[in-house]
C-alpha cells in the first residue's frame, strides 16, 4: 500500500463521493494559480518526460498516449493540476450548451470492494460559454480534448442542434472533440448511437468542423464518438463503418455500462452506469473487435476499468493509440499516471522499440 491508499484514500472515503471529488479539484485547481507547483508536483510524482512516449493523432501531438477521461473535469477547473500529475491530454466535459445542474444528489456511489462506481450525474454543466472562458488564451503542455453534450430539456429530434451550439462555442479552445452519445444519465441519448441516426449527427459535426476550420485558417479539428461498452459487437462493427465514412478520426471506448451482469454487489437499484475494475473485460473484448474492423482507418481510444500500470499498456498492445483514466485514479490516487508511464517507458526499453507507437499491436512476450 502506498502513501494515498494508506492516508488521502481512507480520508476521502469518508466524505460524500461528490464532495471528496470536489475538494480534490479545488486543490488541483491551485496547481495552475501558483506559480511552480506544477513542476514540484511532476518532480514529487516522477513524472517522466520522455519522446518516446510522444503520439501524433491524426496531426495532433500528444506529449504521452495516458489521459484523464471526461467526467472527473466537466468544467475545465483544473486542467493545468491534471497535467502536472503527468496526463499527454485532457478531457474537458461533458459539457452541454447551456448550462445545467444535472440530477439531483446523491448521484455517485462508491464500491470499494468492487473497485468500481455508480454515477449518475446527468451532465451538470457550467455550459458552453463559461468552459470556453476558462480555456481560451491558455497554453497547456499536451491537448485538450472537448467533450460535448446534449442539454436535458433538448428534445431529441433536435440533438444535433445542441452538438453543433456546444461546438461553435468551444471549437477554438479544442485541440479534438468527443460526441458523447453514450451518458446512461440522458433519457434517449444512447439512441444517437443507432448508427442510421449517428451517421446524420457525425455528417452534420464534420461539416460544421471543416467550415470552422476555414474560417479560423486552421485545420479541422480531430472527431471522435463516445460509445457505450454495451453495444453489440455487431452494432460495433456497423458504428466503424459509419465513422469511416462520415469522416470521423476515431472512436472512444468507452463509457460506463448499465449492464446488470457487471453490476456491484449492494448497488441493486440505484440509478447511472457503472466503471471501474468490472468494466475491465468488456472494455478489452470491444477494444480487440473495434481494432480488428478499423484497422488504421480510426484512431482508438481506450477508457473503462484501466486499474493497473499492466492494463494500460495491454491497451496500447491490443490496438489503442490513446488510453484514458477516469475511476482507476479514484483507486490508486494522483501517482497513477506517472507510474504508468514510467511502466510503458520500462516496456519500451525491455523489448527494444524505440516509441509507444511501435508497442501498438506488438504481442506479449514473457
Ligand atoms: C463520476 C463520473 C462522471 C463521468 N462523467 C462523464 C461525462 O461527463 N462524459 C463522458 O463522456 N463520460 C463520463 N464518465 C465516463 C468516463 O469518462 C469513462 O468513460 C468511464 O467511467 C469508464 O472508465 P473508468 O472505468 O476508467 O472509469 C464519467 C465517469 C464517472 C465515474
Amino acid at each position: 500500500m502506498n502513501w494515498y491508499e494508506q492516508v488521502f484514500r481512507p480520508f476521502l472515503f469518508r466524505m460524500d463521493a461528490e464532495g471528496a471529488h470536489h475538494a480534490v479539484l479545488a486543490g488541483l485547481g491551485l496547481v495552475g494559480r501558483i506559480p511552480g507547483t506544477a513542476w514540484l508536483f511532476r518532480h514529487w510524482l516522477g513524472v517522466p518526460e520522455d519522446a518516446r512516449l510522444a503520439v501524433d493523432v491524426r496531426g495532433v501531438p500528444f506529449p504521452n498516449p495516458l489521459g484523464l477521461a471526461a467526467g472527473l473535469d466537466k468544467d475545465a477547473r483544473a486542467v493545468a493540476g491534471w497535467f502536472a500529475l503527468g496526463f499527454g491530454s485532457v478531457e474537458i466535459g461533458t459539457v452541454t450548451p447551456c448550462p445545467q445542474s444535472g440530477n439531483p444528489r446523491p448521484r455517485v456511489w462508491r464500491f470499494p470492494a468492487e473497485e468500481a462506481l455508480v454515477n449518475a450525474l446527468g451532465f451538470p454543466s457550467a455550459g458552453a460559454a463559461t468552459v470556453r472562458e476558462r480555456l481560451v488564451g491558455r497554453r497547456f503542455p499536451g491537448p485538450i480534448g472537448v467533450n460535448l453534450g446534449k442539454n436535458a430539456v433538448t428534445p431529441l429530434e433536435h440533438a444535433a442542434g445542441d452538438f453543433e451550439a456546444a461546438l461553435l462555442a468551444l471549437w477554438d479552445v479544442a485541440d479534438y472533440v468527443v460526441l458523447n452519445v453514450s451518458s446512461p444519465n440522458t433519457p434517449g441519448l444512447r439512441t444517437l448511437q443507432d448508427p442510421a441516426r449517428l451517421g446524420y449527427l457525425v455528417e452534420r459535426m464534420v461539416q460544421l468542423d471543416r467550415e470552422l476550420a476555414q474560417l479560423h485558417g486552421e485545420p479541422p479539428r480531430p472527431l471522435f464518438v463516445k460509445v457505450a461498452l454495451d453495444v453489440e459487437e455487431v452494432v460495433l462493427d456497423e458504428i466503424v463503418e459509419t465513422l469511416v465514412a462520415t469522416g470521423a478520426a476515431g472512436l472512444v471506448l468507452g463509457n460506463t455500462s448499465t449492464d446488470p451482469a457487471l453490476w456491484p454487489a449492494g448497488g441493486e437499484g440505484l440509478p447511472g452506469g457503472v466503471s471501474g475494475l468490472p468494466l475491465r473485460k468488456r472494455a478489452v473484448e470491444r477494444l480487440v473487435r473495434a481494432a480488428e474492423r478499423a484497422g488504421e482507418r480510426l484512431v482508438l481510444v481506450s477508457v473503462g476499468g484501466v486499474m493497473t500500470v499492466e492494463d494500460a499498456v495491454e491497451r496500447i498492445r491490443l490496438g489503442a493509440h490513446l488510453v484514458q483514466l477516469c475511476t482507476g485514479l479514484v483507486y490508486c490516487g494522483p501517482g497513477f499516471p506517472a507510474a504508468v508511464l514510467r511502466h510503458l517507458l520500462h516496456i519500451l526499453e525491455k523489448e527494444g522499440i524505440q516509441s509507444v507507437g511501435a508497442l501498438r499491436g506488438r504481442s506479449l512476450r514473457y
